[in-house]
Formats: C-alpha cells, sequence, structure tokens
C-alpha cells in the first residue's frame, strides 16, 4: 500500500528530490498539494525547535504523517551564528549576498575559520516524533569562489575537499552535505517502515 507523507515545506525542489529518493512505497505532498498557504513562523532558538514547530503545526491540523528540515550555518568564532538566523543574517530574509557579506566582514580579523552546516529533521510518524540530524565540518573562506548552490556555498570550504560547495556538482555535494546525511536517515527509517 502506498502511504502518504507531507513534507512540510514550499520548496518544490526539495520535494521533489525527497520523492525521488524514497520511491514509490512513499507519496510525498507538499503544503501546497494540502491546500496550506499561511506562513509558519520559526520561532525556535535551535534548528530542532523550528523543524518541530512546523511539523506540530502541519499535525495539529490535518493529523498526517509528516516531517520538516531546518538548517543553517554555525561558525566557532562567532559562537555559533548566523545559526538559526542563517537565511535571515543581514536583515532581509533570503538575501544570500548580502548574508555571505555580512559573514566575511564579521569575521575579516579571525583566523579561527572552523564553521559546519546542520540538518535537523523532525518527523512525525504514527503519532510519535522522531528526529533525524546531519552535520558537514568545514571552513569559511576570505573570499567567494564558485557558483553553483545556494546560500554560503560559494565561502564554505568542507573538510578534505580543496573547492567551496560552490564549487562541485549538486550530486558531490548532497553525498557529503548536512542535508544529505539527515535526509539519508530519514530515508533509512522509512524504508524500514
Ligand atoms: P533551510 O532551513 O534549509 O531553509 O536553510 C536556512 C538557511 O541556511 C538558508 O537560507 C541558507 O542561508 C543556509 N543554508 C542551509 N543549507 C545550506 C547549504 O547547503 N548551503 C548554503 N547555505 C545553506
Amino acid at each position: 500500500m502506498i502511504k502518504e507523507l507531507v513534507f512540510v515545506t514550499n520548496n518544490a525542489h526539495k520535494v521533489e528530490e525527497v520523492a525521488h529518493a524514497v520511491g514509490n512505497r512513499f507519496k510525498i505532498l507538499s503544503l501546497k498539494d494540502l491546500g496550506f498557504e499561511k506562513e509558519i513562523e520559526e520561532t525556535g532558538t535551535t534548528f530542532k525547535e523550528n523543524a518541530s514547530i512546523k511539523t506540530q503545526r502541519i499535525y495539529q491540523q490535518y493529523n498526517l504523517d509528516c516531517f520538516a528540515d531546518d538548517s543553517g550555518l554555525e561558525i566557532a568564532a562567532l559562537n555559533g551564528d548566523p545559526g538559526v538566523f542563517s537565511a535571515r543574517y543581514a536583515g532581509e530574509h533570503g538575501n544570500h549576498q548580502a548574508n555571505i557579506e555580512c559573514v566575511l566582514e564579521q569575521m575579516e580579523d579571525i583566523t579561527d575559520r572552523k564553521a559546519q552546516f546542520k540538518t535537523v529533521i523532525s518527523l512525525i510518524w504514527k503519532g510519535r516524533e522522531h528526529w533525524f540530524e546531519g552535520v558537514v565540518t568545514g571552513t569559511i573562506r576570505t573570499e567567494i569562489s564558485g557558483n553553483s548552490g545556494f546560500g554560503y556555498d560559494p565561502i564554505f570550504q568542507p573538510d578534505g575537499y580543496p573547492v567551496t560547495f560552490a564549487e562541485m556538482p549538486l550530486s558531490e555535494k548532497n553525498k557529503i552535505s548536512h542535508r544529505g546525511k539527515a535526509m539519508a536517515q530519514l530515508i533509512t527509517f522509512l524504508q524500514q517502515q
């Protein structure tokens, strides 16, 4: 029997990727498929809290199995910032170039360049919540490099690679990325159901 599972996101590209990865035992529905058009405010102080806020909201209204992800960049020398503010670090939501400039400016005189990307997924499955986490460690470059990807990709160099995320093909980034690792755990869990 095909099971329906809601991905609490408005990003059609993310839905497509997961739908492809879970195969034909699951039908992945998006918020658009549910006709849910409201904004879910991410008021949490951690990725885990924000992921849970999204799944709890949808579960309360629709009583459907669902999952949500929340990610961001954590820089050691900035005490974990931008963290949950990654998308709006420079003020305006989703202005990636301004966010990058803001990080580079703050790190101008800082030699400790250690950073990590983290993703937390909350899954509500048969009324119980489960979490999956993925991390990729690396360093913040002093200048941008590369033009694929999104967000902080042009300044993030993953450990063990001579290039930034923005200089890697997406298929390679997905194998080592925070999101890729968390999604792989989610998919393993679902395949065992
Ligand atoms: P989201 O929770 O996946 O929407 O990620 C929030 C923000 O974190 C994004 O808007 C980006 O600024 C940053 N971010 C998350 N994942 C990545 C990534 O893989 N590359 C670059 N930036 C990312």
